[in-house]
């Protein structure tokens, strides 16, 4: 089950990923992922889902912004492709998938979107960044961790779920008038809350397991 692999958050990830988050994920939730593989994999799937409906949900709201159309049209593709994979492995591993709360990380973050666009666009791409590199950052510490399917297939998701959170950002960076560096600011201090703050039930996004 344990395997010892060389793999380390700061070989997975590259440094400026894990500058763009102000805390690491806490060790009392890496705990809980590994009690708990059946329900994280289930909400995976669940988060995998969401990703590509967000996705398609900018694809209809801005169709006259061509570059968001393209990278949207591919994120979607591949998450829907990551959800295969979940759940396929769930299927391999005898886990039933069935209607789980989400938890309480994307609106979180959602809640503090601005209504009016341009405003509304550049909110929604910076949050997108942010469940991406929080995604990719938690996949990378619990890599070292599982066991070597799980491990692998983490691993691809590592570099995939990379690449989309600096899509988000370039997208983001790209259709602002001005800098966007405030709002980053702002929105990682309620992304740390949410990862830092305990929280009652286990997600994939949740915060400080409650009990810790
Ligand atoms: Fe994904
Ligand atoms: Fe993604």
């Amino acid at each position: 089950m344990m395997t010892t692999m060389p793999d380390t958050v700061e070989a997975l990830l590259p440094a400026e990923l894990l500058d763009f988050l102000l805390c690491a994920t806490p060790e009392a939730w890496c705990d809980a992922a590994l009690a708990n593989q059946e329900l994280l994999l289930i909400d995976h799937a669940q988060c995998e889902k969401k990703a590509a409906s967000t996705a398609m949900s900018l694809m209809y709201r801005y169709v006259d912004r061509p570059l968001l159309l393209t990278k949207m049209s591919q994120l979607a593709r591949e998450e829907l492709l990551h959800f295969e994979q979940v759940v396929k492995l769930m299927e391999s591993r005898g886990v039933a998938y069935h209607h789980i709360s989400a938890s309480r990380y994307a609106e979180g973050l959602r809640s503090h979107v601005r209504r009016d666009d341009p405003d509304r666009l550049i909110d929604i791409l910076i949050v997108g960044a942010f469940i991406e590199a929080r995604s990719c950052e938690r996949f990378a510490r619990l890599i070292p961790r599982l066991d070597d399917e799980l491990a692998k297939f983490y691993r691809t998701l590592v570099k995939s779920e990379g690449r989309h959170y600096e899509d988000y950002l370039m997208l983001a960076r790209h259709f602002a008038a001005e800098p966007i560096d405030e709002r980053i600011d702002f929105f990682a201090a309620r992304e740390r809350d949410l990862i830092e703050a305990p929280d009652t039930v286990f997600r994939f996004h949740s915060g400080l397991p409650a009990a810790a």
